[in-house]
């Protein structure tokens, strides 16, 4: 599957979770977890659709290995992050090593995502600056 179908249906997925966590915490009137929800709504609805835009419109890459690998660590990372930052702030000590290995996971693959943006933009300015035959 295109790394930019899977963020996008997962995407949908984890803002549905996020949503309705959010419904959670308004009716309970309990907002202990609400940096988890925070950082589930980010990392996984926001950050993961436009992961998949990126891999859309540049076709190149949407099939290669090493971005179905990024979006792929992105998810897991999101939901260890989460549960992790929901478990420490519902006053469980254990979620403070589970967000830490979540935050250094989500930290990594950004860098891995940054190589792939600057390595496919240098080849696309490279690419670009030739002139057409029609010019
Ligand atoms: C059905 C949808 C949602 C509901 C019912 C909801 C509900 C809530 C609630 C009750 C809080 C706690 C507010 C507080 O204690 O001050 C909160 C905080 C927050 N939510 Fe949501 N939320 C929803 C969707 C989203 C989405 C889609 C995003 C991001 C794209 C998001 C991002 C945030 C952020 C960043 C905070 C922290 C705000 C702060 O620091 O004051 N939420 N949300």
């Amino acid at each position: 599957m295109k790394a930019s179908s899977t963020s996008f249906r997962a995407a949908v997925l984890l803002a549905l979770v996020g949503m309705v966590w959010g419904i959670v915490m308004a009716i309970s009137q309990d907002h202990s977890t609400m940096p988890a929800h925070a950082h589930l709504n980010l990392l996984g609805w926001v950050s993961l659709f436009l992961f998949g835009i990126f891999y859309r419109l540049n076709p190149g890459i949407d099939r290669s290995r090493s971005a179905r690998i990024q979006v792929g660590v992105w998810i897991v990372a999101t939901v260890v992050l989460t549960t992790g930052v929901a478990l420490e702030h519902s006053g469980n000590p254990a979620g403070d090593p589970i967000a830490a290995i979540g935050s250094l996971a989500v930290l990594a693959d950004m860098v891995l995502f940054g190589w792939l943006v600057l390595r496919h933009e240098r080849n696309a300015d490279v690419v670009g600056s030739k002139p057409m035959p029609a010019e």
